[in-house]
């Protein structure tokens, strides 16, 4: 491992920020929609599957490139599999593409985190929140400011480095985000007629689960636990060389899901709650529909529900920033607080376009989550499934039984799950 560049200290620290870098706005605005969208319960059983079968070994073979050569993304690839050293420039890329977008929204976390301390969504009515929502997502000025001020706070907590930031962060974070998703799903489920927001949710509507049902779920469960660009190899890198890669990623994925559904507990019984509210995707959602329903429910639950988002968010974006840091950390020997004030500054740039141009902001999502996660987890799958000599691999695998069912899911299953969607989502 090279010197200085850093370490979690315990295992609980690394399930920690991997759970942070996993569980972010994905879980909270796209996760509880799809599931209604595609038939429910039966949409859920499909997620859960794909993450066991095709998700946990992508995250076991990402993760192990980082673990086994304490490296981050072009490092291990020049070292595992020099042939496809390029494709680590396409992890730094997508990860740095994604800061940029992401912190746009994460942005608008902290602007309505901040008007819901101000007690700002007090009495709203859907007409203005639709509408204090279109003057704050049109208003340059302000759009620029949450985004720098979400950027500069993600980059801070960079700065003070792997253990001191990234760790301790999410170790005092992520239990606390816990909480207050706990605190909203009772809540939300406490209000008059929530139960069809819970009939949205788990009934079964398997007529539903189409080819693009499938993909969507596969989809979402890659981007829910942040594969493909970087994110895990890179936390991994800083994992100890005694701590299980194996059961790091089934904590990982367990904590992730278990939040996508208290998710799902928390925003639609609410949705539901208020007639003729519809539950929509994306921004309409967590910034339109649900400050409306929050704010009927008392002046504290606007402002636990936000920092959820804020916290939610800033976890997420600090694992793409740092795979950028640490590229430039191991390979460019750059100190931290020269590589971060350099990411900072590009990111700054390419934000400031996606907040400023939708078209740029959209051909970022579309390229990073469509094209990026799946190169990047497809790379990943073929060289630790089918370039790499299995004793090799076989050294981070305590459990030989865990081994053979990773060994023939890596090999066969991914490959051939990944081509799939990348198809379906192109055509
Ligand atoms: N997993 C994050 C979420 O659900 C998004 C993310 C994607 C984070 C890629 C890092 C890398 O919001």
């Amino acid at each position: 491992m090279a010197a200085g560049r850093g370490s979690f200290n315990s295992r609980f620290a690394a399930v920690m920020a991997l759970a942070g870098s996993a569980i972010g706005l994905g879980n909270i605005w796209r996760f509880p929609y799809m599931v209604g969208q595609h038939g429910g319960a039966a949409f859920i059983i499909v997620y859960l599957a794909c993450s066991l079968l095709v998700s946990l070994p992508v995250f076991f073979a990402e993760g192990f490139l980082g673990k086994s050569t304490g490296l981050s993304a072009l490092g291990a690839l020049e070292k595992k599999a020099p042939r496809w050293r390029w494709a680590g420039y396409v992890s730094i890329i997508a990860s740095f593409v994604i800061t940029s977008y992401y912190s746009v929204v994460g942005g608008w976390s902290l602007d309505y985190f901040i008007r819901s301390l101000g007690g700002g969504f007090s009495g709203l009515s859907m007409e203005n929140s639709t509408e204090v929502f279109s003057r704050m997502s049109s208003s340059h000025v302000e759009v620029l400011a949450a985004f720098g001020a979400f950027l500069t706070l993600t980059a801070a907590i960079v700065l003070a480095g792997v253990e001191k930031g990234i760790g301790l962060f999410s170790k005092v974070m992520m239990p606390l985000l816990f909480v207050m998703i706990v605190v909203i799903v009772v809540k939300s489920l406490s209000l008059p007629g929530a139960s069809a927001g819970v009939d949205y949710l788990l009934k079964p509507d398997f007529s539903r689960l189409d080819a693009p049902a499938i993909a969507a779920a596969l989809g979402q469960s890659f981007f829910s636990l942040s594969l493909g660009v970087g994110c895990v190899l890179t936390y991994c890198s800083y994992m100890k060389k005694e701590d299980s890669l194996t059961a790091t990623g089934m904590w990982t994925v367990l904590f992730d899901t278990i939040f996508a559904i208290l998710a799902g507990f928390a925003v639609m019984p609410a949705v539901f709650s208020v007639q003729g509210l519809e539950p929509g995707a994306g921004p309409s959602l967590v910034y339109e529909t649900l400050p409306v329903v929050f704010s009927q429910m008392g002046p504290l639950v606007p402002v636990v529900f936000f920092l959820a988002v804020l916290v939610a968010a800033l976890t997420s974006s600090i694992s793409m920033f740092e795979v950028v840091v640490s590229w430039l950390i191991d390979e460019k020997k750059l100190r931290r607080p020269v590589a971060v004030l350099l990411v900072y500054l590009a990111a700054l740039v390419l934000g400031s376009l996606c907040a400023l141009l939708p078209r740029v902001f959209s051909a970022c999502d579309f390229a990073a989550s469509n094209i990026f996660m799946t190169f990047g987890a497809l790379v990943f799958v073929m060289v630790a499934g089918w370039l790499l000599p299995e004793h090799d691999v076989r050294r981070e695998f305590s459990s030989a039984r865990v081994f053979s069912i990773f060994r023939f899911l890596v090999k066969w299953v991914c490959p051939v799950a990944i081509l799939s969607i990348a198809i379906t989502n192109l055509l």
